[in-house]
Formats: C-alpha cells, sequence, structure tokens
C-alpha cells in the first residue's frame, strides 16, 4: 500500500484526502488547528456535496489529520501539495506554497525515503522548475536521490468536488524525468478503473493547462453573456435558445453556456487574471483575456441597470437576494456577483433582506448586519419591493408563486440566472427580467 501525505486542505487537498483514504495509506496536514479538529470529528469545515460521507468511511480506513508537517509523515510514496495560491495586487500569491516547501525542505534531510513531491495548487508556469526546484536545491537536496518534483493540476468544482475527484475526466501529470512520473501513473492506474485517461508532460506545460482550461471556460461565459447584453437590446430574442442551438455544435459544446451574473468562485476570477500578469510579464499583451475579464465585470453593471431602469430609484426599496454563492451546491461566497451587486444595491439606498440554503454563515462573515439574513426564502420575500435571484440552487427552482406575489409588496422579479419561466410568471402577473431574455 502506498503511504500519502496531503498538505493543505481546502477544497482540493481535503476531496482528495477523503478520496485516496478509501484506497490507501493518507496522513492529511493543514496549519489551521481549528479545521483538524473538526476534521478529527469526521466533520468537514465547509459544505461540499458527499465529502463527509468519504471522509467517515476512509477515517474508518485510517485517514489520520496532523496539523504540522513532519519527517514522519514526509516519509511518504506522494507527498501531495494542495494549498491555496490567492491572488494578491493582480498577481498569484505564492507565499503558502513556498513556506510548505521550504518546511519540506527543511525536514528532508531526515527522511531515508525519496518522496515524490506533486504540486497539485494551481500556480503560474515555471513555478515549479523555476520556484520551487531551486528551494529544495538551497537545501542541499537532489532531484530524483532525495525527492521527486512533479506537477498535477486540479480540475475539480467545488459544489461537484468530490464527484469530480472520484471521476476525473482527465489527470494530467508534468515532470521532467520518465520514472517519477511513470510511479504517480501506476499510483493513479491503482486507484482509478483502467480506462482513465492520464496525460504525460512536463512541468511547464502541466502548468499552463490548469490555466488555458479556466480561461478558456471564462472566455466562453463572458462570450455568452456579451450574447445576452445584445439578445437585452433586440425585443423577442432569448439567449437561452441562442445558446441551446449553438451549444449542439460538437465543435462548441453545450456546457458553460448559461448566461448570468458573470462568473465568481476562487478560480476563474484569480486564473484570468493571474494569467493576464503573467503573460504581460513575459511580454505578450493578452487582449482576449483582458475583455473576458472586463465583461465579466460589465455584468454585474448589466444585473444592476436592469433592475434601476425597472425600479428607477433604489432609495427606500426592499430588494431580496436569493443566493449568495457564487453558484449552487456550495457555501463558497469568494467573489460571488451577489457581493458586488448587494454592495451596489445599499450604496444606492436599498435595504438588502436575503437567503441561501448553505451560505448564510459566510454572507454573515462578510456582511454583519448590514443586511438582513432570513432562514427561509418566503421570510427573505416578505414585503419586498423586488426580488432578485443570484444562485441557481435546486429549492430556488419552483417556489409557490401564488404565496410570492401576495408576500411580495410589487411583483417584480430580477432572474439573474435565467431559471424561471418568463411566459407562465408574466401571465400570473409578475413583471419578470432574465438575462437577456427580452
Ligand atoms: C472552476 C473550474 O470549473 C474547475 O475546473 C477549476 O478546477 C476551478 O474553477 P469552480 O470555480 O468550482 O470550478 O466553478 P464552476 O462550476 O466552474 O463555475 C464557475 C463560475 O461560472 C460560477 O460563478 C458559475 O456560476 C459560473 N457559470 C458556470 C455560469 O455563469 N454559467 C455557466 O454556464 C457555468
Amino acid at each position: 500500500m502506498n503511504k500519502v501525505t496531503i498538505i493543505g486542505l481546502g477544497y482540493v487537498g481535503l476531496s482528495l484526502a477523503a478520496f485516496l483514504g478509501t484506497k490507501t495509506n493518507v496522513v492529511g496536514v493543514d496549519s489551521n488547528s481549528e479545521r483538524i479538529s473538526i476534521l478529527e470529528r469526521g466533520k468537514s469545515y465547509f459544505y461540499e456535496p458527499k465529502l463527509e460521507y468519504y471522509l467517515k468511511k476512509s477515517m474508518n480506513k485510517g485517514l489520520k489529520f496532523e496539523h504540522e508537517v513532519s519527517s514522519n509523515t514526509l516519509s511518504s510514496d506522494f507527498v501531495f501539495v494542495t494549498v491555496g495560491t490567492p491572488i494578491n495586487n493582480d498577481k498569484i500569491d505564492l507565499r503558502n506554497i513556498k513556506n510548505v516547501i521550504q518546511k519540506i525542505s527543511e525536514l528532508l534531510s531526515n527522511v531515508k525515503q525519496c518522496p515524490s513531491i506533486v504540486i497539485k495548487s494551481t500556480v503560474i508556469p515555471g513555478t515549479t522548475d523555476q520556484i520551487i526546484k531551486p528551494i529544495l536545491s538551497e537545501y542541499g537536496l537532489k532531484e530524483y536521490i532525495d525527492f521527486n518534483l512533479l506537477t498535477n493540476p486540479e480540475f475539480l468544482k467545488e459544489g461537484s468536488a468530490m464527484h469530480d475527484t472520484v471521476f476525473p475526466h482527465v489527470i494530467v501529470i508534468g515532470g521532467s524525468n520518465e520514472k517519477p512520473i511513470k510511479k504517480l501513473v501506476n499510483f493513479y492506474n491503482c486507484v482509478y478503473p483502467k480506462k482513465q485517461k492520464i496525460i504525460q508532460t512536463n512541468n511547464i506545460t502541466a502548468e499552463v493547462i490548469k490555466y488555458a482550461n479556466n480561461s478558456f471556460l471564462a472566455t466562453k461565459l463572458s462570450f455568452i453573456n456579451s450574447i445576452a447584453n445584445l439578445c437585452q437590446r433586440l425585443p423577442g430574442t432569448n439567449v437561452d435558445k441562442i445558446a441551446e442551438v449553438i451549444g449542439m455544435d460538437p465543435r462548441i459544446g453545450n456546457q458553460f453556456l448559461r448566461a448570468g451574473p458573470g462568473y465568481g468562485g476562487s478560480c476563474f476570477p484569480k486564473d484570468v487574471q493571474a494569467l493576464i500578469s503573467f503573460a504581460n510579464s513575459v511580454g505578450y499583451k493578452p487582449d482576449l483575456l483582458d475583455a473576458v475579464k472586463r465583461t465579466n465585470l460589465d455584468q454585474i453593471t448589466s444585473v444592476l441597470n436592469l433592475i434601476k431602469n425597472n425600479l428607477k430609484t433604489l432609495e427606500g426599496k426592499r430588494i431580496t437576494i436569493l443566493g449568495s454563492a457564487f453558484k449552487e451546491n456550495t457555501d463558497d461566497i469568494r467573489e460571488a456577483p451577489a457581493l458586488s451587486i448587494i454592495d451596489a444595491l445599499t450604496t444606492l439606498g436599498a435595504t438588502i433582506t436575503a437567503y441561501d440554503p448553505e451560505a448564510m454563515a459566510t454572507a454573515r462573515t462578510i456582511f454583519g448586519d448590514a443586511i438582513q439574513l432570513e432562514k427561509t426564502n418566503y421570510a427573505a420575500i416578505e414585503n419586498a419591493d423586488g426580488l432578485l435571484l443570484l444562485t441557481e440552487w435546486q429549492a430556488f427552482r419552483n417556489p409557490n408563486f401564488e404565496r410570492l406575489k401576495i408576500m411580495m409588496r410589487n411583483p417584480v422579479i430580477f432572474d439573474g440566472r435565467n431559471i424561471f419561466d418568463p411566459v407562465h410568471l408574466r401571465q400570473m402577473g409578475f413583471n419578470y427580467y432574465g438575462i437577456g431574455r427580452k
């Protein structure tokens, strides 16, 4: 049985630990002791479907948690590094990963084994070879003797992190030598069914793949939001129909074509920005990515204009926000469209009542008492002058519209995710506004 250490227990590291723990010997390390004590009770400190199920299953098989890297934890076959790489002043912040690599380097001289250090965190191209490897060398450690160094970008989505970890559409392994790459390929071949697609390449190509993947998806979203904005000016058009048909072209594909308030979350905004900054730093001006980013920011303005044009003034108006998470099935509100939209609406004088099935606690940490957080969608809708839906939770799809109409002061719905049926709602007497559904 292989011994695996996973350093950094966020969405990527914890999902990986919860899955690999069902297959092999795993230790998860995170410097946040509070999180470790929650995990030791078999609980997750964030909402993610199926995560606790796998966590418990793995813990029954021996998954352990520690809050510090030690020589013992490094005596592993594979040390996956899954710490966060946030953005700071428009550039990727590598402090967490550098600290972890330094710590590993200090301890590695006491370790007999030659572990494969596998960089799973998203890092700008060149980081593994030009920043991480030199740190290990500074400590006198020799590649292939004291350590192997590989890149293995992660493509999981929040909200389906467990599913994506158990059934990855592809596994990418970057490295500079065939032997350690093969070792990781063999490990994955034991963990996953034989038909698992595994791509081998060098470190820098693997790093670019991750950015290219996310930037392409972000481009698709900004594209469909541009078409939605065009539709907004063309009575009779419907962006959903357009997306449905262009998505039938196999060259385009039908995913990531839902118009909305723009992409958010901990990856797309950060990764697009990091790639723009990186491209500029190597002398290439990525005009397309600049436009993708700008279009996404403008989408917030488009949603606000929809509301302003229809309610005239927001002063003293009571607006209900359904959904503060950046998408469904997560309690993550990082870079969620709801954050800037709520800020703008309150600045314009509106009072906000909000509800999200899972993201209330995280919303409270950001907004405190500045907005009213309710326990149900109906409580949030009471006496509203307008309802703005921002997250496409299943639970929001079929409310009792008769009840809503009676409860609202002014029956106007701004459907930021195009999940309601405009014809039906207009027949019921609602003023309905979607995105690109003129
Ligand atoms: C993304 C990538 O999908 C994943 O591969 C990578 O590893 C991390 O970043 P995630 O941020 O969890 O995953 O969410 P994702 O489901 O990709 O959605 C990103 C954003 O796009 C969300 O704000 C979502 O609401 C928005 N989106 C997605 C749309 O507005 N329309 C769509 O059709 C799809």
